[in-house]
């Protein structure tokens, strides 16, 4: 049995060491906010916060979890920058078919987390990992920068 925080909460999962993150989320928590897309840390869609850092979610086992706190999507919004972070999201319309968005959420977050104020190359850099297949990337950047203006 391992014990895992999640968004604040305490969770107990009696999975093997070896599962991946990203099954427990989905298939043990029912946290299925957090996608699935390539199973191999190439696209993003899957990443969640661990320790305060964006990880991929697909390719961090369970044990190696350890005693980091995790966050997702569904609580991503209870953090100061992950709320500003979603308004802006909603006030630029990001979205087109949704699939990748939890995990660009989540990325733009960590970034604001270490720089507040980032400019177009930070902000490239640190969304490079993550694919929209619908094209959305104009709009990422724009709500970035918007949320990082509620914080000047
Ligand atoms: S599903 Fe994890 S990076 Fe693509
Ligand atoms: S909004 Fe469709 S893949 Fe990004």
């Amino acid at each position: 049995m391992l014990t895992l925080t999640i968004n604040g909460l305490s969770h107990d999962v009696d999975v093997p060491e070896d599962m991946p993150l990203l099954w427990v989320l989905r298939d043990h928590l029912n946290l299925v906010g957090t996608k699935y897309g390539c199973g191999i840390a190439q696209c993003g869609v899957c990443t969640v916060h661990v320790g305060g850092k964006p990880v991929r979610s697909c390719q961090l086992t369970i044990g190696d979890v350890g005693t980091r706190a995790v966050v997702t999507i569904e609580g991503i919004g209870s953090t100061p920058n992950g709320a500003k972070v979603q308004q802006a999201w909603m006030e630029a319309a990001v979205p087109q078919c949704g699939y990748c968005q939890a995990g660009q959420i989540m990325s733009a977050t960590a970034l604001l987390d270490s720089n507040p104020q980032p400019d177009d190359s930070d902000i490239d850099a640190a969304m490079a990992g993550n694919i929209c297949r619908c094209g959305t990337y104009i709009r990422i950047r724009r709500a970035i920068k918007n949320a990082a203006a509620k914080s000047a």
